[in-house]
């Protein structure tokens, strides 16, 4: 019996790809639905790389929802640099044979909610806020269905990935992580400071391909190409996969330690644009708003997917 029900807002993106298939690899996940968003690559390639993994899954079933096509209020910025012009470099898939539903994924969303218990849903966010905070604004009557928001994005110890002081998803759209840190909601956020922490090393790479299986073959190639952005950027051991913590969150939340604070985001100065400014040792009297994760149990953290991958 599923014990979380799930919308998956996503940009994929290798790691967003990982978090995807985890997600479906699990029996615990009731995925209601993929809403996918510009961000590591224009909105169609976004969208047709959420189509090729729930092809890849064996899942022809699940609906994917385009979302939006850029920010709410600034230019999109993108990451081919690191995801490869296609977004999936290296996966080396067959072109999607199952569609987009018709419905836009924010109108889509905020159905979806309505129509849910209240506190019943989480929502997963791999991407830029853009879709979640767009379905917050039109439609607040939602927030009471959400029981929790796990995202990926923001970091403060480690500092930023697309510039000194911010991390790329909350970089590119700044206000809509605005909106999302304000809305009220329990908040838990996956950082950089954690997912810097979860390194793939060879070893772990390889028993993906040994596992002699299509999903292990076009995880093996997708990381193996996205990792070496990261290695030749940082000289670690090992490119991080950042969005798999948000579901693996959900499925083993002990492999993960973090702290109640309250966590903002500077949307006025162009020098900190997209800064998460987190309040870790409690010198503002800022109420704290979410649970900002810095530790994880990364043997664990790759065990468990490489398990759950072995089934699919
Ligand atoms: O900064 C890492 C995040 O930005 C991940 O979600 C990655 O997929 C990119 O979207
Ligand atoms: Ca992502």
């Amino acid at each position: 019996m599923p014990s979380h029900k799930i919308i998956i807002d996503t940009d994929p993106g290798q790691d967003d790809a990982i978090a995807i298939l985890l997600a479906l690899a699990s029996e615990e996940i009731d995925l209601l639905g993929i809403v996918t968003v510009a961000g590591n690559v224009p909105l169609a390639l976004t969208s047709r790389n959420a189509l090729m993994l729930c092809e890849l899954a064996k899942k022809p079933e699940t609906k994917v929802f385009a979302g939006c096509s850029r920010p709410l209020v600034r230019p999109l910025v993108t990451a081919e640099h690191v995801h490869g012009k296609t977004g999936l470099d290296g996966a080396n898939l067959p072109e999607p044979t199952i569609t987009l539903q018709k419905q836009h994924g924010v109108d889509w969303t905020i159905e979806t909610l309505l129509a849910a218990e209240d506190n019943s849903v989480t929502i997963c966010c791999l991407a830029p806020l853009t879709n979640v905070a767009m379905a917050m604004v039109k439609a607040p009557e939602i927030l009471p269905k959400i029981k929790n928001i796990v995202l990926m994005g923001g970091g403060f110890f480690e500092g930023g990935n697309i510039t000194p002081t911010s991390e790329f998803n909350v970089y590119v759209d700044p206000h809509a992580a605005n909106t999302v840190m304000k809305c009220g909601r329990p908040l838990v956020i996956m950082p950089l400071d954690v997912t810097h922490k979860a390194l793939m090393q060879r070893k772990w790479l390889d028993a993906l391909k040994a596992l002699g299986t299509p999903v292990g073959d076009a995880t093996y190639g997708m990381l193996s190409f996205y990792e070496r952005f990261d290695v030749e950027k940082y000289g670690s051991s090992g490119g991080p996969l950042h969005d798999p913590t948000v579901i693996a969150y959900l499925l083993q939340p002990e492999l993960f330690e973090g702290r109640q604070v309250n966590v903002e985001v500077e949307i006025h100065s162009e020098l900190t644009m997209g800064m998460t400014v987190v309040d870790w040792w409690k010198v503002t009297d800022r109420a704290p708003n979410a649970t900002y994760i810095n530790q994880i149990n990364a043997d664990g953290f790759f065990a468990l997917i490489l398990e759950r991958f072995s089934s699919l």
